[in-house]
């Protein structure tokens, strides 16, 4: 049998359309499930000796630094509360026998905070830098209900630090040629987020920034990565009780680490990719769906939110009362 001319070119067409795909779904399988399951990331303990972690005494920082100690890391935490830096600090020393040092800093007073830092680290090898400590909303709301000084915490704090702190520790690592940068996004800056504006938008900086950093650093022997979390049971989200797709800092952050290395920008957690995958779905095939439903459950949480903070006046104003009697 002779194929016509036009015949051999779509055959050789679809040869090449179907080598991509295959290459495209092994690279996926490599990246998600072979990768992270057989450890093929990135040993942290042949980067350096120290992990630096912003927002360290709580939640998804606070996870980082048990991982980062229990893989025998040294470790600096970074935090406002100087009695939780100690309360953490004391933890980590008598449960993994590590190295601790402490910088208290709030990380929206810019760039002296980012240099006290940078002052605390330098002489010490490191092998990871998370940047974790971020800011939100209180609950979904309006772009014009928040406050703007809620607004400026945010952008100093989620992107001028994330900056700041990456420019004020990367130059020790590039020069070593080691060395991993972790930066904390959120899944809601690449899915709409209607009535968490500010703060998406403010994650998606970091997701780009990231980007692009790895570029750069890669050919110098340093890994960025960002990780955009879905929800996670902390003080920040306000979820109490752990769910499979809402799961602990925990597990979260162990889930995460097998990732490095392997994916320059991951939700880190496998649900939280069927999550933003659903919504991506959802998108090509009806946006304006997409968009109703999420801000309509963005409007639940709110009021929901506004419910209990109403329930809470109430019960303080009967308070005077009660004690009056
Ligand atoms: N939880 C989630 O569902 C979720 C989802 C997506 C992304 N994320 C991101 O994950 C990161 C960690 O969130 P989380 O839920 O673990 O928060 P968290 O439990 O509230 O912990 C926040 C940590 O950051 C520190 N911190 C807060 N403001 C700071 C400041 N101005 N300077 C220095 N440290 C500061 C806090 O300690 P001090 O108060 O003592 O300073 C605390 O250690 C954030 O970037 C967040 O946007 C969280």
């Amino acid at each position: 049998m002779t194929l016509t001319c036009w015949e051999k070119i779509s055959l050789v067409a679809l040869a090449a359309i179907g080598l991509r795909i295959l290459l495209r779904v092994s690279l996926l399988v490599w990246k998600k499930l072979i990768g992270p399951s057989f450890g093929f990331g990135i040993n942290l303990r042949s980067q350096g000796s120290w992990a630096v972690i912003t927002g360290a005494t709580s939640g998804i920082g606070k996870a980082y630094v048990e991982q980062f100690a229990s893989k025998g890391l040294d470790i600096v935490l970074v935090a406002r509360s100087q009695s939780k830096l100690e309360e953490v600090s004391a933890e980590i020393k008598q449960r993994y026998g590590v190295d601790v040092r402490t910088v208290e800093a709030d990380l929206t007073e810019g760039q002296a905070v980012y240099s006290k830092v940078a002052k605390a680290t330098e002489e010490l090898e490191l092998a990871v830098v998370v940047n974790n400590a971020g800011a939100s909303y209180d609950h979904p709301d309006l772009f014009t209900n928040i406050s703007e000084e809620r607004l400026a915490t945010i952008l100093q704090l989620n992107v001028a630090a994330v900056t700041g702190i990456s420019r004020a520790l990367l130059p020790q690592m590039l020069r070593r040629k080691k060395g991993v940068l972790i930066n904390i996004g959120s899944a809601l800056a690449v899915i709409p987020a209607p009535y968490l504006a500010v703060y998406a938008a403010s994650k998606a900086y970091i997701v780009k920034l990231s980007y692009d950093l790895a570029a750069e650093a890669e050919p110098n022997g340093v890994t960025v990565q960002c990780v955009t979390p879905g929800p996670v049971a902390t003080k920040m989200s306000k979820i109490k009780k752990p769910t499979w797709m809402a799961p602990t800092a925990e597990k979260f952050v162990e889930a995460s680490l097998k990732t490095i290395g392997l994916e320059a920008c991951t939700t880190g957690y496998p649900p939280h990719l069927l999550m933003t995958g659903f919504v991506h779905g959802l998108r090509c095939v009806c946006e304006k769906g997409a968009l109703w439903l999420i801000s309509r459950t963005m409007c639940t949480i709110r009021n929901r939110a506004l419910a209990k903070k109403n329930r809470e006046i109430d019960s303080l104003k009967k308070e005077p009362s009660l004690s009056a009697k």
